[in-house]
């Protein structure tokens, strides 16, 4: 990735920044945490379009949010018609999404950009506003998500008492969304609230996206958290230190199935046998109502060296074979409840995500 870079101060981590003063998208680049905190300074769609595919930005709506962004991006410097600078933007948009297949968050900014250029086209804007109006755009998609996080946080909370443990898988906290995150939010809540909960926090091989970063920014936020490996889940369940599993999505199916970060079907399988409650919390726009079970939603598949040598070493034989898919599906009857920004939803999950959208 070709991008200048620079050092910013570990109290601030928010993932994606606008850079009005440069023009430019500065994102966090998550690839380094927790050792450093490196924002690299984008001016280019393709250098979006790198930095969603090698994680340098990663979570589902981190990614919607920066990929909007880069629609401006591809179109700041566009010097044809209202009628070109629209096909461009469209343009934009399907290259965008060429990115990663799981998180429909990526899908769905990019419709929205798509929807808000075809408007204003029609409706006659010069070039110019047109373009300030897609920047404008994409600015209000992260500051909804900051609110629509929050909110999450506050109908998780009411599912959860002092002193209760909780589990997480992967990283749906702040990074990986505009502020809070969708899991991590009540957390954040009952800190600034004195409730105490005792976080577990799955390391989450291959990419270590638990220990890389929620284990970061729980601590840094002075969350009680203590990280284990992936395969202690089972070990801490039967201890009786977990009252709740709370996970973020890349995709809900208008079934109620999930894809989740590979592990958390094994976690849900895990919590169901020990009567302990699965949430999945996440933003109304990360439930696609356009794919009717889990079976249809894409899963990506990442190189092998995540695995053969994800801790910078050599840990597999050469040659090896390797599957490495980065999400799985967790079926909806391991799903206690759906938490988004409008409500909590349960099972039925057809009847009841339906009843969410109308
Ligand atoms: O591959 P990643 O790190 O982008 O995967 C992220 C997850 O699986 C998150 O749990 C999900 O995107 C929800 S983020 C609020």
């Amino acid at each position: 990735m070709s991008t200048t870079e620079h050092t910013a101060s570990a109290d601030w981590l928010q993932s994606v920044r606008w850079n009005s003063a440069e023009n430019r998208l500065d994102l966090l680049d998550q690839r380094l945490l927790p050792d450093e905190i490196v924002y690299l300074a984008l001016t280019t769609s393709e250098q979006v379009w790198d930095a969603i595919k090698q994680l340098a930005v990663r979570g589902a709506p981190a990614i919607g949010i920066s990929a909007a962004y880069g629609v401006y991006l591809g179109v700041r410097d566009h010097s044809g018609g209202r009628d070109e600078l629209l096909d461009a933007a469209v343009k934009q948009c399907d290259y965008l999404a060429t990115s990663r297949p799981t998180a429909v968050n990526l899908f769905w900014a990019l419709d929205r950009m798509k929807q808000r250029a075809r408007e204003l086209a029609s409706a006659g804007t010069e070039p110019e506003a047109l373009k300030q109006a897609l920047l404008d755009e994409a600015k209000l998609i992260q500051s909804e998500d900051e609110e629509t996080c929050r909110l999450i946080g506050e109908h998780a909370l009411s599912l959860f008492e002092d002193g209760m443990g909780l589990l997480t898988h992967c990283n749906a906290g702040g990074l990986a969304t505009a502020r809070y995150g969708t899991a991590l939010a009540p957390m954040y809540l009952a800190q600034e609230r004195g409730i105490r909960l005792k976080v577990y926090a799955d390391e989450t091989r291959p990419v270590l996206q638990g220990a890389r970063l929620t284990a970061f920014e729980l601590q840094q936020a002075g969350v009680d958290v203590t990280l284990i490996c992936d395969n202690m889940a089972g070990a801490v369940m039967s201890k009786g230190w977990v009252q709740a599993v709370i996970v973020g999505t890349d995709r809900v199916a208008a079934n109620g199935d999930v894809a989740n970060k590979i592990g958390t079907y094994s976690v849900a399988v895990l919590a169901k046998a020990h009567g302990i409650p699965v949430y999945v919390a996440c933003p109304t726009s990360t439930i696609d109502m356009n794919t009717p079970t889990g079976a249809d939603i894409p899963i990506e598949e990442r190189h092998e060296d995540e695995i053969t040598q994800g801790f910078g070493k050599r840990t597999a034989p050469q040659g090896i074979k390797v599957y490495n898919p980065a999400f799985d599906v967790t079926p909806n009857e391991y799903v206690t409840a759906i938490i988004t920004e409008k409500g909590i939803v349960r099972a039925p999950y057809t009847e009841n995500l339906k009843k969410l959208f109308n």
